[in-house]
């Protein structure tokens, strides 16, 4: 252990290198085995501005990361500490559990402000605790309570949290085990056009459409009525994964009829993120709720879910939690969202998207480790594969997670920050904050595809503690 690092707090991080290796050493030694991207990524981060990341070595990277799709406005922007700061110097409370504050009333206006009109005029705002997950968790609760029954409609490659109800909706298995059980839920396929068993393009999603409503319909189906169904516009831990806006249509349509909630996940998508404020926005479908965390909060801690007025059919504290009143996270989040709208960062975060997409699209020509590019505004993603081996029953090349693991590694020896996501982690996934210019959109290109190149052809050795 260095002393310096041990004994002299904050200013140590300034230390260099020895101090950075020293923390990373007991990270490993104090941490549980279940850390994730600081295995990815064994970096010391010292300070951040924007989109650029300099750790304790010195070295500066571009993040593609942002907190996992958190930090629309990238690190430390200035509205958001702006924010911070004028509410600390006003001397507000910082921590009020759901009492009402000048600043939360100030974030539900703005939060509201933000969302479709003909979702935003009849809703009701639940603070949850700081995470999506339990976000999650409230919007299922809320309408097994409304509607007096208890199963869910959920789909292959979402991903809705960790805890006991989120993850039960959740379709990876790996992280699913060893729990018991899924809780009543019935996993209906959602439109992964590379890989999808009911063909590709938009042939499989419509077949999706008809298995969905025909299961529905079946009384020898096994499908009790359903308390709702949750859905990612774009899956994003799935595998960056849009679904069409007739399919979007087509699952409200089918959940309206069926007197069935429909409860759209917007955790990872809203913001800005997919080239609209919010992702439902694009099909123009009215969900009758909507469960947003991550960039709401201005990168603090802060998850609601937003419903229809007549689904409040809540006792007093069905859904309580000590840390729903963070007075900062309220500050930074209503600066955010208005930052954003005022802005048009969603509308450069669509343009960028295309711009992106395009080119990487040219590089799958040159490159056929790249089997699929997809995704929505600026929450893209790659899909790696082995094009030596022989196409599977879905027409698509087995996915490569080594060769994602190679470049994951290649990128951030060259100062690119990259997580991957998807079945068996094999998607390269993109979300730069919405604020990257011109200049950072060449670099990560550059950046990317050198780095596939050279671990493709195993110039490039993957390093790093990965799982
Ligand atoms: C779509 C979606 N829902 C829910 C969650 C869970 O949010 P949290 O990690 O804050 O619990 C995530 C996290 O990545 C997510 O992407």
């Amino acid at each position: 252990m260095t002393l310096t690092a041990h004994t002299a707090g904050p200013t140590a991080r300034t230390t260099g290198p020895v101090a950075g290796d020293g923390i990373l050493r007991r990270q490993r030694l104090r941490e549980s085995a279940a850390r994730t991207y600081a295995r990815s990524f064994p970096i010391v981060p010292v300070r951040a501005n924007g989109m650029t990341v300099e750790g304790a070595d010195g070295r500066r990277y571009l993040d593609c990361l942002s907190g996992a799709g958190t930090l629309a406005l990238g690190h430390n922007h200035p509205v958001v500490l702006e924010a911070i700061r004028r509410t600390l110097d006003s001397g507000a409370p910082l921590h009020l559990l759901d009492l009402a504050t000048a600043e939360k009333d100030d974030f539900t206006t703005a939060l509201l402000e933000s969302l479709p009109r003909e979702f935003a005029d009849q809703a009701r705002v639940h603070f949850c605790g700081p995470a999506g997950t339990d976000a999650v968790e409230a919007a299922l609760k809320l309408m097994q309570t409304a509607t007096g029954r208890r199963g869910a409609l959920a789909f292959t490659g979402a991903y809705h949290g960790m805890t006991a109800g989120a993850l039960a909706v959740t379709g990876n298995v790996g992280i699913k085990s060893p729990l018991p059980g899924g809780g009543e839920v019935t996993r209906l396929p959602y439109p992964y056009a590379y890989r999808c068993p009911f063909g590709s393009g938009e042939r499989g999603a419509r077949l999706g459409v008809a298995y969905a409503e025909r299961l529905l319909d079946d009384p020898l189906g096994g499908v009790l009525p359903p308390a709702a169904m949750i859905l990612e516009v774009v899956q994003g831990e799935g595998g960056v994964v849009p679904a069409p806006d007739d399919w979007l249509r087509e699952m409200r349509r089918i959940t309206a009829e069926r007197g069935i909630p429909l409860i759209v996940d917007e955790v990872q998508t809203g913001v800005g993120r997919t080239g609209a404020m919010w992702a439902v926005e694009h099909s123009g479908i009215v969900p009758d709720a909507m469960v947003l965390s991550k960039a709401i909060g201005g990168s603090l801690p802060l998850a609601v879910v937003v419903y229809r007025a007549q689904y409040d059919s809540w006792r007093p504290g069905a859904h309580t939690g000590t840390f729903r009143g963070n007075t900062l996270a309220m500050a930074a989040g209503a600066a955010t969202l208005r930052f954003v709208a005022a802005s048009g960062l969603a509308e450069r975060a669509a343009l960028l998207g295309a711009r992106i997409s395009e080119r990487l699209r040219r590089l799958q020509g040159r490159l056929p480790v790249i089997g699929d590019v997809r995704g929505r505004g600026l929450m893209l993603g790659l899909e790696l594969v082995d094009p030596s081996r022989a196409v599977d029953s879905c027409g698509a090349h087995p996915a490569d997670p080594r060769l994602a693991v190679r470049v994951r590694a290649a990128c951030l020896r060259r100062g690119l920050i990259v997580e991957l996501g998807g079945r068996h982690g094999a998607v390269l996934r993109l979300l730069p904050p919405l604020t990257i210019t011109d200049e950072q959109v060449e670099a990560v290109l550059d950046r990317l595809a050198d780095a596939i190149e050279a671990a493709a052809s195993a110039d490039d050795d993957a390093d790093g503690e990965s799982a």
